[in-house]
């Protein structure tokens, strides 16, 4: 009776080590820095995260852009500070990141409105200093 106990015990700690062990690992979810104010700032630190997994192979860390390779050809891309972009609105950067635009692939079905929305109010935060 003592030995089941003691098989039991175990088993039910090893289920918590690995439970433990799951909740530890996933790098790419929006997990709220420990200590970080909530709300306006974990939007955007969801939103640099996203760029950085989607937007930042073409627009650069620092939205600078320039020339660089898709499927091997090169394409130019525009650098998100530039005051003639800064001019869009919010409706056609949402647009833009949802429909794509030339070489700039859609991303409607891979981001939600929420993401899109953080993103477009990063773009301007960050890049373009609004
Ligand atoms: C494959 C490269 C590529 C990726 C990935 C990409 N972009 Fe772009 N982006 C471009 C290019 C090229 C343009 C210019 C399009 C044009 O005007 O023809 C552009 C334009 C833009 C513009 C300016 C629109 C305007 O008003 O002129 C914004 C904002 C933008 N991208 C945001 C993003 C965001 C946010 C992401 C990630 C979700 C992203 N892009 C991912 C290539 C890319």
């Amino acid at each position: 009776m003592k030995l089941i106990a003691t098989i039991l015990a175990s088993i039910a700690l090893s289920l918590v080590v690995i439970a433990c062990n799951k909740t530890v690992s996933p790098a790419n979810s929006a997990a709220p820095v420990a200590g970080a104010p909530s709300q306006p700032t974990d939007e955007l630190a969801a939103a640099r995260a996203l760029f950085k997994k989607n937007c930042e192979g073409c627009h650069g860390p620092t939205g600078e852009g320039g020339p660089t390779q898709v499927d091997g050809k090169e394409i130019r891309v525009p650098s998100l500070h530039d005051e003639r972009v800064a001019r869009h609105t919010d409706e056609k950067f949402t647009k833009v990141i949802k429909e794509g635009d030339g070489p700039m692939p859609p991303f409607a079905d891979k981001l939600k409105a929420e993401e899109i929305a953080a993103l477009v109010k990063f773009v301007r935060k960050e890049f373009q200093g609004k």
